[in-house]
């Protein structure tokens, strides 16, 4: 059954959306139907990022479908990259059309969307070529694929830095470092994974 897959997604995120609001639902998460062994697999990949508490989070509830596969994990982790990033996006250019920003806002806004835009399109390219087997070498078509997460994770930083200088009305500038540093630490965990990748099948 294909969808079987995604049914586990919506479920993930439904129970993410849960548990951003009320931590007790954390436990649902152990109720999914994976082994331990699993879940081992992923805590072992997480721990080797620099974020492994959103990184077991964020994955333990896709480890029946992971199972033990660092391509599929992988690939998970750019889809988990690109959806929070494109979630961004839309957020940053809702709230550049929002009345009484200054125009040092408006303009560090749009600067920013501008930036995650490049990102998606990073990202977008890197799960077209993990699925890809002809042509390039493994190894080369993974140098790209580090060389393009690399990239998305540089525009994000740039996005916060873009805030961090401008004089920022407190609250949208809080707002916004909050949304863009989950999406770089989700990011980063997707290069950390690309990178274990890559180096396990030299
Ligand atoms: C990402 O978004 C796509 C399209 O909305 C969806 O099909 C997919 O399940 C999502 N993946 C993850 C890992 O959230
Ligand atoms: C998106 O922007 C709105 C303001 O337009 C804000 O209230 C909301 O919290 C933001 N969503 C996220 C996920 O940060």
């Amino acid at each position: 059954m294909a969808n079987i897959g995604s049914y586990f997604s919506i479920a993930a995120i439904f129970i993410f959306a849960l548990f951003t609001t009320s931590p007790s639902l954390c436990l649902a998460v152990r109720k999914f139907p994976s082994s331990e062994t699993d879940t081992k697999f992923i805590k072992t990949w997480c721990d080797a990022t620099t974020y492994p508490d959103l990184c077991f989070f964020t994955f333990s509830s896709y480890a029946a479908e992971i199972q033990d596969s660092p391509k599929t994990l992988t690939t998970k982790s750019l889809f988990v990259a690109l959806n929070s990033t494109r979630l961004a996006s839309k957020n940053l250019t809702d709230i550049s059309k929002t009345q009484g920003l200054k125009p040092i806002e408006t303009e560090a806004l749009q600067d920013c969307v501008e930036e995650i835009g490049d990102s998606i399109d990073e990202l977008k390219r890197s799960i077209v070529e993990m699925d890809e087997t002809a042509g390039k070498s493994f190894a080369f078509r993974m140098s790209d694929i580090q060389t393009w997460v690399s990239a998305a994770l540089t525009d994000e930083d740039t996005c916060m830095d873009g805030f961090s200088e401008t004089a920022t009305d407190g609250d949208v500038k809080a707002n916004m470092r909050t949304l863009i540093e989950k999406v770089a630490h989700l990011t980063s965990i997707s290069l950390a994974f690309v990178n274990h990748y890559a180096g396990a099948n030299k």
